[in-house]
């Protein structure tokens, strides 16, 4: 009896906390869990876009047909490189919020600005810190920062700039770039390489990377999620030009030392501005360790991507006449560049309760407990 009455006037109180919570959103996601996250905002590349790059007509990095989305929600090719969900998709839920939804689908929509207040995704297939990187194919980092700064504007204007900044700053800003600009220096040119050396190709990235980093500070982040370079070397697409099938040792080399080089200059500036905190998720590190480790976390294809044709279904890309498997969630590569939803959710599981040296120096969890 009386543990009953105390278990009433608990979940009683859970009502209040929810209602209490609810009265601070304009969204439409107070239904279950109350959370302290009012937003996400995603930048980035092929690992977070839900759909910007089907607006780009010109872009030929595109996900938006089969088999793309064979186990999303009615089985849809929404433009994520997954054949389901993706890292954006998966950081959400953790908050417990809906997935943010790609800028380019709101952009033309009147009511934005309520829209903008439950976050937005700006990623984008092939982006990359460089604006040389797919340029004209997609949205580069900075383009993406140019919208967003857009978006900023209309919520300045929509709250005014005290309760706005209230907003942001408790808002989740995750950011994942550096693959693209990668993969391009690994395939240029020798003649380019004998120009830019690995070592002033990485100072290039570091330095626009820290303007961009930055800027989204001046635009009112103050909680950053940053998703490192992973072990692009392992994907099945730079597997497949090793004769050996092992991984490209070049690829990953520069990959680690862009990691060092991202995750000092959040340090830096958490240092520097004291308002300012994030969670740095070592993608290498963990990727490589389910890609070491197969049968610890449920995996069994390690090398070839599951759609595709040829060796390492890596020859032909993901498109509607390559044959995907049926055992989905035992490969790590959708594709012969992307994760599958597998892989994205158990990294992104990694990254909210996981700790060094996958995730630091907090994890997602600590970071929005903040
Ligand atoms: C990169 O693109 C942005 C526009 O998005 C532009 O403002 C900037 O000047 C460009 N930077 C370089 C180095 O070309
Ligand atoms: C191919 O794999 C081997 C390991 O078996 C490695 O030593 C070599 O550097 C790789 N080739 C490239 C281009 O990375």
């Amino acid at each position: 009896m009386a543990s009953s009455s105390s278990s009433a006037s608990s979940s009683a109180a859970a009502v209040v906390l929810c209602i209490w919570l609810c009265s601070f959103s304009s969204s439409s996601r107070c239904h279950g869990a109350p959370t302290v996250v009012p937003a996400l905002y995603v930048l980035g590349d092929s690992l977070t876009d839900v759909g910007n790059n089907n607006h780009l007509h010109l872009s030929l990095i595109k996900a938006d047909f089969p088999h793309n989305g064979v186990d999303y929600a009615g089985r849809e090719a929404t433009g994520r490189f997954s054949n389901g969900k993706n890292s954006a998709d998966f950081i959400a839920e953790k908050l417990g919020l809906p997935p943010s939804p790609p800028y380019l689908s709101l952009s033309h929509a009147s009511n934005s600005v309520g829209t903008f207040l439950s976050g937005v995704n700006f990623a984008s297939g092939g982006a990359g810190v460089l604006n040389s990187t797919h340029r004209d194919k997609c949205l580069s980092m900075n383009k993406q920062i140019d919208y967003y700064a857009s978006v900023y504007g209309s919520i300045v204007q929509q709250l005014g700039s005290y309760k706005a900044q209230a907003h942001l700053s408790n808002s989740i800003f995750a950011l994942s770039i550096g693959s693209n600009d990668i993969l391009g220096y690994v395939r240029s040119s020798s003649s380019n390489k004998l120009k830019h050396t690995p070592q002033t190709f990485i100072d290039s990235l570091a330095s626009s990377l820290q303007q961009q980093l930055r800027r989204i500070y001046n635009l009112g982040a103050r909680k950053y999620v940053f998703i490192g370079g992973g072990p692009i070397g392992c994907c099945p697409a730079l597997r497949h030009d090793n004769r050996t099938r092992e991984c490209n040792v070049e690829a990953n080399h520069l990959s680690v030392e862009y990691n060092k080089r991202a995750s000092s200059l959040l340090q830096q500036m958490s240092i520097e501005l004291s308002d300012m905190s994030y969670s740095f998720f070592d993608t290498y590190n963990a990727l490589l360790e389910f890609i070491n480790n197969p049968d610890t976390y449920g995996f069994v294809e390690v090398k070839s991507a599951c759609c595709g044709l040829g060796k390492l279904k890596a020859r032909v890309a993901c498109i509607p006449i390559s044959s995907y498997c049926s055992n989905r969630r035992n490969h790590i590569f959708w594709d012969m560049y992307h994760p599958t939803e597998a892989t994205y959710e158990k990294l992104t599981i990694t990254a909210f309760d996981g700790s060094v040296p996958y995730v630091y120096p907090i994890n997602i969890k600590q970071l929005v407990a903040m």
